[in-house]
């Protein structure tokens, strides 16, 4: 893509228009309206802009937007990574059952209770058990898990466990789980398939588990990555246009990260057309593509928590964590893992913090969120209940 390809003056909305469109104030609405957001075609435009000063209007707008719906405070999640098996082949994730490279883990419960109970002393809201598609996380054994976290401590539970049947779902459901995490990665159909293959006998449907989800009573979160080879921009504005159509309280946005363990990492960037796309316009994996993502993402679902992602804070070491935060994020999600399962949870290279302990993540966090004048939320954070 070139910077001139399109026309400014036919799809962008003027920064008032937008920064208007995003009032709640009820002052005049534009095209732009506050409760409608961007248009597809806007949202469309922005993803293929370019231009640096017309990228901090962007930024400005949904940082603006996020200050106004969900105010300044930082919600701060802890992640614990409770397993790395997984029995997907999932073509770009580094813990693929076919890796045999990946030393796999599963967390005993009086470690993830402990975890808990750090999450806790931390001031920490929430915590979210993630892992791999892992049949061997038994429906009873996480139920009490969640149980005994929910005895012992006020946080809420947000779990993270790829996509199990509906009756795990509703028994950790009913065990006092809150919430649950699972992205649709993208909403190009074909690339979808491509690049996360069915399990025998099942088709693999997302979006539909996050129906299911939320009619459980969970608060539901989803996601995209950002520059996956052959993701198109027109794709990413449709997964914006999901986005807004979903009514979810999460959404988790980071750019894809390439694994050399898996097939989509070995791909060679002249493959990509091969993989779908056309050279031109294929998304880049970029920080920047990100964070416009981000930042639509805002102006299309004003009060959504969105997080300042790992992937992101992986991709700009220094600053993709302070970018997300300035550009629309106001979730930051501490990693909680216990340091010798850390560098074994590698969804992909060189993940931000692996090595750091967790007092030393909290602290930076901290520090960070100081520097920025953001506070730390406290309570539960969620979308709906957010009188809490
Ligand atoms: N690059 C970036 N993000 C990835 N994820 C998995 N593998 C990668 C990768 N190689 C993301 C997926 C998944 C989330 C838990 O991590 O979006 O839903």
């Amino acid at each position: 893509m070139s910077r001139g390809d399109h026309n400014r003056s036919d799809t962008s909305p003027t920064v008032h228009g937008r920064i208007r469109g995003a009032d709640a104030d009820g002052e005049p609405t534009t095209a732009h309206s506050p409760k409608l957001g961007l248009s597809r075609a806007e949202v469309l435009a922005w993803l293929r802009e370019d231009d640096p000063a017309r990228l901090d209007d962007l930024w400005r707008a949904a940082d603006d937007t996020r200050r106004r719906f969900v105010g300044d405070g930082v919600h701060l999640r802890g992640l614990i990574e409770i397993s790395n098996y997984c029995v997907r082949g999932c073509t770009y994730c580094g813990i693929r059952a076919p890796n045999h490279g990946v030393e796999r883990y599963r967390m005993g419960e009086d470690e993830i209770l402990a975890c808990a109970r750090q999450a806790h002393d931390f001031g920490y809201g929430t915590v979210v058990m993630q892992s791999g598609e892992d049949y061997g996380i038994e429906t009873d054994w996480l139920a009490r898990v969640i149980h005994s976290i929910k005895h012992d401590t006020a946080l809420v539970v947000t779990l993270s466990l790829g996509e199990r049947p509906e009756a795990d779902l509703a028994a950790w459901r009913a065990a006092g789980a809150d919430r649950y995490l699972l992205r649709f990665e993208t909403s190009d159909a074909d690339l979808y398939r491509r690049i996360h293959p069915d399990l025998p006998g099942r088709v693999s449907d997302r979006v539909a588990i996050i129906k299911r989800l939320q009619e459980l009573g969970y608060e539901a979160g989803t996601g995209v990555m950002v520059g996956i080879p052959g993701q198109g921009h027109e794709t990413l504005a449709d997964d914006i246009e999901l986005f807004r159509g979903m009514d979810m309280d999460m959404i988790g946005i980071g750019p894809y990260l390439p694994h050399p363990a898996t097939p989509l990492g070995q791909l060679a960037a002249g493959a990509v057309s091969e993989s779908g796309a056309t050279a031109t316009d294929q998304v880049p994996n970029t920080e920047t593509m990100t964070c416009k993502v981000l930042a639509l993402t805002r102006l299309v679902r004003p009060d959504a928590n969105l997080p300042a992602t790992t992937a992101l804070a992986t991709v700009n070491k220094s600053d993709g964590r302070v970018h997300g935060l300035q550009r629309g994020a106001n979730v930051v999600m501490p990693n909680l893992t216990p340091p010798e399962y850390r560098e074994k949870y590698e969804i992909y290279p060189d993940k931000a913090a692996t090595h750091e302990t967790v007092e030393a993540t909290q602290q930076s966090i901290s520090g960070l969120l100081a520097a920025l004048g953001r506070s730390v939320a406290t309570g539960p954070g969620g979308r709906r209940h957010s009188g809490h």
